[in-house]
């Protein structure tokens, strides 16, 4: 099937940031694939939105992946974008952080970029080229307790836009990243106390959390032509956190 309007697939999409980036593309006009490994939550988001293909599959299973890559290729027939927004928090101690939660947080987190973009990188290049984003977080760009599995994770991700971006430019595939700062959804409200949340506050330069619409915005930029020669890039969406030094709070005081 050909069609003129472009086409997107979006993992982690059932909810949060991945929903709110399948609404925005789907107001832009964009066809949306939307991912994920919780078929019942999935299913509730595109009734909702009564647009989008569901696609139920574990981004950390090759097996799964290539089950994707068939329903994307009969109902897009190509691939304009590629948004790797699934992932997992796990936030614990070093010592308590067993090798079993480590590479838990490893498969989704960065073995789902890795395999989703090697098999889908013919897909994206049909065509004359497309767009990836790799969600990474804050936490892999500034290092803080208790995330030595998520922060790693996400640093690794960081890296491997470069590595996607660096090999994949010759076939038009533009690779990009988006770092997110705190936002509010049931990922962050599972691991984020009421202190963590408070320091959040008080750290970020915008004083508060960010909002799904917000990042969404982001990637939603970063797919479109209008980033049209932009590719290796970490762009923070962070209230301004990444931009403070140490021991703001207490200066402010
Ligand atoms: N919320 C924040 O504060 C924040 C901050 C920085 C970065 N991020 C990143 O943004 C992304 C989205 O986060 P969110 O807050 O919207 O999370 P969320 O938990 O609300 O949604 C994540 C979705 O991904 C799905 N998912 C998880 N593992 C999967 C897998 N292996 N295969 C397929 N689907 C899977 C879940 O079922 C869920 O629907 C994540 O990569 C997260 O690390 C979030």
């Amino acid at each position: 099937m050909t069609s003129t309007m472009k086409s997107a697939l979006i993992t982690g999409a059932a909810r949060g940031i991945g929903l709110a980036t399948a609404k925005t593309l789907l107001d832009r006009g964009w066809r949306v694939a939307l991912l994920d490994r919780d078929e019942a939550e999935l299913t509730r988001a595109v009734t909702e939105l009564g647009d989008g293909m569901p696609i139920v599959a574990d981004v950390s299973d090759p097996a799964q992946i290539d089950d994707a890559w068939d329903q994307v290729s009969q109902h897009f027939g190509q691939l304009d974008a590629l948004v790797n927004n699934a992932g997992i928090a796990d936030f614990g101690p070093i010592s308590d952080t067993t090798l079993d939660r480590w590479r838990l947080v490893m498969e989704t987190n960065l073995d789902g970029p890795f395999l989703m973009v090697q098999a889908f990188t013919s897909m994206l290049a049909r065509d004359g080229g497309g767009a990836v984003v790799n969600v990474t977080s804050i936490s892999g760009l500034r290092a803080s307790t208790l995330r030595v599995a998520y922060g790693t994770s996400k640093a690794a991700l960081a890296h491997l836009t470069l590595q996607q971006a660096a090999e994949l430019g010759e076939l038009g595939i533009r690779v990009n990243a988006v770092a997110p700062g705190p936002v509010d959804t049931k990922l962050a409200m599972a691991v984020h106390t009421p202190d963590i949340r408070a320091a959040y506050h008080d750290a970020i330069p915008l004083n508060r959390y960010g909002h799904e619409t917000e990042i969404a915005n982001v990637i939603a930029f970063l797919v479109s032509d209008e980033a049209s020669y932009v590719t290796g890039q970490i762009v923070a969406a962070d209230g301004g956190f990444g931009a403070t030094g140490i021991g703001l709070p207490s200066l402010r005081s």
